[in-house]
């Protein structure tokens, strides 16, 4: 899959693909000190395009650049219309929208007080994350020998550009050997997310997902499922479970904007449950698709329109 735009918003304008960049010396690259957003617009069953939960995604953008003491100089509001402005200009009817803040090229001493607080927004077509396959039948997970940041020591509630890093040698690792997605325990060694998604798991009709207060991105996704498994009357509990949870799980799915909400039918070479997506598994990755690019009703206002 591409990811070629015609445009890309980049410090309040609107400019052609190959003029969007940027100077060798830019801070973010050298120490990763930044952060990202990743959101989906859908096309949806009345053939209009709405942009899913725009904006709890540049909430999460500015509390990220908040914890890590850069202020963005714009409002939220201006880079919520900038998202739409740009899937606009590029005539997306669905696509990923990936809005990332930086800091530009000035000192290059770590504090870098004074460089520029710079921030684009890019589009680009991108299908199922982990593979239409993948979505259908389940994935293969393995458990990666890289524990997920200590909260102490990585800001995790931040979508920060250098932490990841760590998911990154999480997915490496186990992709070498054959696995479609890494799982990360805590320091503790308790389950703590996927290398870009939030973990559930079902026991005895009872969803469980690690908590919020845990090494956890907040995941919007997560929190959607959550709001849909209660609608449906589930019991979902918020606790930390170990890696053997996983491996006596009835089912088992991961969540995230990217990977939407795809099925795990293995973990470390143990079949989960039956080999294949369960009942509330199915329940619930139907009712999100329904949500983002069916025709259920948005009593929440998660949809921005953009035609
Ligand atoms: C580490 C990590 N956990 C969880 C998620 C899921 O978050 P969301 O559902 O907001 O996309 C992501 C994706 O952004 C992620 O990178």
């Amino acid at each position: 899959m591409s990811i070629q735009s015609d445009f890309i918003w980049i410090d309040g304008e609107m400019v052609p693909f190959a003029d969007a960049k940027v100077h060798v010396l830019t801070h973010t690259l050298h120490y990763g000190l930044g952060a990202f957003e990743g959101i989906r617009a859908y096309k949806r069953s009345d053939g209009r395009t709405a942009v899913f939960r725009l904006k709890d995604h540049i909430r999460r953008l500015f509390d990220s650049c908040h914890i890590v003491t850069m202020k963005i100089p714009f409002s939220q509001e201006e880079i919520c219309n900038a998202c739409v402005e740009t899937i606009q200009k590029n005539g997306f009817e669905d696509c990923y929208i990936r809005p990332v803040a930086f800091l530009g090229d000035g000192e290059m001493g770590l504090a870098a007080l004074s460089n520029p607080i710079r921030i684009s927004v890019i589009c680009w077509k991108w299908g199922a994350y982990l593979g239409d396959e993948g979505l259908n039948n389940g994935i293969r997970a393995k458990i990666s020998s890289f524990n997920r940041h200590h909260v102490n020591s990585s800001m995790v509630k931040g979508k920060i550009n250098g932490q990841y890093v760590n998911s990154i040698l999480a997915k490496r690792e186990v992709m070498a050997q054959g696995f479609q997605e890494a799982i990360m325990l805590d320091t503790e060694g308790y389950v703590s997310e996927a290398s870009g998604e939030n973990i559930f798991i079902i026991r005895d009709k009872q969803i469980f997902t690690t908590p919020y207060g845990s090494s956890i991105l907040g995941g919007i996704t997560r929190d959607t499922i959550l709001r849909l498994a209660k609608s449906f009357g589930h019991e979902v509990i918020e606790q930390r479970f170990t890696r053997d949870s996983l491996y006596t799980a009835d089912e088992m799915f991961v969540v995230g904007t990217a990977a939407e909400v795809t099925p795990i039918r293995e973990v470390d070479n143990r079949q989960i449950g039956i080999g294949k997506p369960g009942p509330i598994t199915k329940q619930l990755q139907s009712a999100y698709f329904d949500l983002v690019s069916g025709s259920a009703a948005d009593p929440n206002e998660w949809l921005t329109y953009i035609n």
